[in-house]
């Protein structure tokens, strides 16, 4: 199956930036402009990913526009002693369809691991949000050759647990962050890699149905020659998704491709 029979889409990650009134004049940029970026091209799914204080604020500037909202982390269990975190539940009373798992500063900034990773995929089905299972490998794993067998230990763990529904953000850590984006033959070995693991994890149906985004310094520039790849879906956008002028060319981009 070609990707002209997925949705596309393009997402942005805030990470730990913005505040109140910065997160308004961005939701403000993008809410008038999408429309024109919409219309009469394809369509793309739109979501946004702020941190946890920014969410309430974030729901109600996007209400009644094609934005979705999603959470950067959750907690698996659905309350508790548990400071610091958030859980499904709370995500979604805020206004949340969707939720990051497994990213790589969440890995890398406070140890999780595949497994509590899978957890929490499954936990957000379960309270019916749908995880953004994020992995990739790091520079020494790639220089190592071991990037197809890291993808697949992730891969495989994430959905250990069996989440009822997923997409995924193939996202090699070497291009978060640094402007290094993997050339589109890179990310699409990478991007097919996880398809074909994903068949023989979940079947042949839902793997030519997944959503595989890339991330990783992904800019206006660069992002046509990568959706032009056979598997890959869309995008997981840092840096890039704070300016509403380039994230809103990269939705463009997304919403105007055809498989
Ligand atoms: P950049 O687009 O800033 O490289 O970040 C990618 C990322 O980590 C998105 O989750």
């Amino acid at each position: 199956m070609s990707n002209g029979n997925r949705r596309p889409v393009a997402a942005g990650n805030w990470k730990m930036n913005l505040l109140r009134r910065d997160a308004e004049v961005l939701c403000q940029g993008l809410t008038g402009g999408l429309p024109a970026k919409l219309e009469g091209a394809g369509a793309a799914d739109v979501v946004l990913f702020p941190t946890a204080t920014l969410l309430t604020t974030v729901a109600r500037q996007i209400q009644g526009s094609a934005i979705s909202l999603g959470g950067q982390d959750m907690h698996p269990d659905a309350s508790g002693a548990h400071t610091g975190d958030v859980s499904g539940p709370q995500l979604a009373d805020a206004g949340c369809g969707w939720v990051l798992c497994g990213h790589s500063e969440r890995r890398q900034d406070h140890g999780e691991d595949d497994a509590l990773i899978g957890r929490k995929a499954r936990a957000a089905t379960d309270h019916g949000l749908l995880p953004l299972i994020c992995l990739g490998e790091s520079g020494n794993e790639r220089r190592a050759e071991q990037t197809l067998a890291v993808l697949r230990r992730q891969l495989t763990a994430a959905l250990a647990s069996k989440p009822a529904s997923f997409e995924i953000a193939y996202e090699p850590i070497w291009a978060i962050g640094t402007g290094e984006v993997a050339t589109p033959e890179i990310a699409q070995q990478a991007h097919a890699f996880l398809r074909q693991t994903l068949a023989e994890l979940v079947g042949e149906e839902r793997a030519a149905t997944t959503r595989i985004l890339y991330g990783g310094s992904a800019n206006p520039s660069n992002v046509a020659d990568l959706i032009a790849q056979r598997d890959i879906d869309g995008f997981l956008v840092g840096g890039a998704s704070l300016d509403s002028g380039k994230f809103l060319d990269i939705i463009d981009v997304c919403a105007r491709h055809r498989g």
